[in-house]
């Protein structure tokens, strides 16, 4: 009987923050299926098709104090990939005077500052590794594209893609590469479907699924030249960077 070939991405540490559902949960599975030994981090289990996978640590990044000790254990050993996925959208679009505080430091916490604690906690093993590790943000158009009713949803978004580049340029290629990936259009996930009416079509939507090539090229693959670059994955899984044409906006008017 002939030994199985390895898995490309056989055996590589992986943690994806927000891999429970939605885009993180796309990349999770990929890097999985690929070979790579997924750690999940959320509030709430993996759960479905390829969740035997993953393994799974509890994170509430609303909790500053437990999340940085969270991260750290889930960093300590040897780390290849990263990928930052969290969001908090907020229950609805609202107009800044109609959006309660409440609402913009949950923002806040997970949006930029979960980030921020991944990228603490992360960096100093990713660059720990023989080969540069890899850390993927997931960003979105509304970095490139303001819309009204979103205004938290954006500025946080922003601030983290603003965030990531930074560190892009302070970081070398030869320790860690760090990409910003984003979808050409909206994304059937948990998050936005709570945001939806009942009886939604979302067959124009795409799939958490379609990153999992990006994800997986870029963590086989990853150029010098990709090192703090901004990719927009299409429908059909294929990418571009940012830069070859602006992500068209998802804004929609709210009602005043
Ligand atoms: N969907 C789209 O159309 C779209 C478009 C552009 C960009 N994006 C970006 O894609 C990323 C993923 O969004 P999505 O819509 O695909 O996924 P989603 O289904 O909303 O998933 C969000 C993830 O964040 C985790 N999360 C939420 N609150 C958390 C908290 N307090 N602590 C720890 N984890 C928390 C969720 O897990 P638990 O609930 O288990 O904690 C889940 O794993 C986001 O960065 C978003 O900005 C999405």
């Amino acid at each position: 009987m002939p030994t199985p070939l390895p898995l490309p991405l056989s055996g590589r540490p992986a943690v994806v923050v927000g891999g429970s559902t939605g885009i993180g949960r796309g990349i999770a599975d990929a890097w999985a299926h690929a070979g790579a030994d997924v750690l999940v981090l959320s509030r709430s289990e993996p759960t479905g098709p390829g969740a035997e996978a993953l393994r799974w640590a509890p994170l509430d990044l609303t909790d500053r104090a437990a999340a940085q000790r969270q991260l750290a254990a889930a960093t300590e050993g040897d780390l290849r990939l990263a990928c930052f996925s969290a969001v908090h959208y907020g229950d609805r679009r609202a107009l800044f005077g109609d959006a309660p505080e409440d609402e913009w430091r949950r923002q806040v916490d997970v949006n930029l500052h979960g980030l921020w604690l991944t990228l603490a906690a992360a960096l100093p093993a990713l660059r720990r590794t023989s080969e540069a590790g890899l850390f993927l943000g997931v960003s979105s158009e509304v970095v490139f594209n303001a819309g009204p009713g979103r205004s938290g949803y954006a500025a946080t978004k922003a601030a983290g893609a603003a965030l990531l580049n930074s560190v892009a340029q302070e970081q070398d290629p030869d320790d860690v590469r760090i990409v910003q990936v984003l979808p050409a259009g909206m994304v059937d996930s948990p998050g936005i479907r709570r945001r939806r009416p009942g009886g939604f079509d979302y067959s124009d939507y795409m799939q958490p699924a379609q990153f999992g090539a990006v994800a997986t090229e870029l963590a086989l693959n990853a150029s010098t030249e990709q090192h703090g670059a901004s990719l927009v994955v299409d429908g059909g899984g294929k990418w571009r960077p940012v830069g070859d044409e602006a992500p068209v906006s998802q804004s929609r008017r709210t009602a005043s």
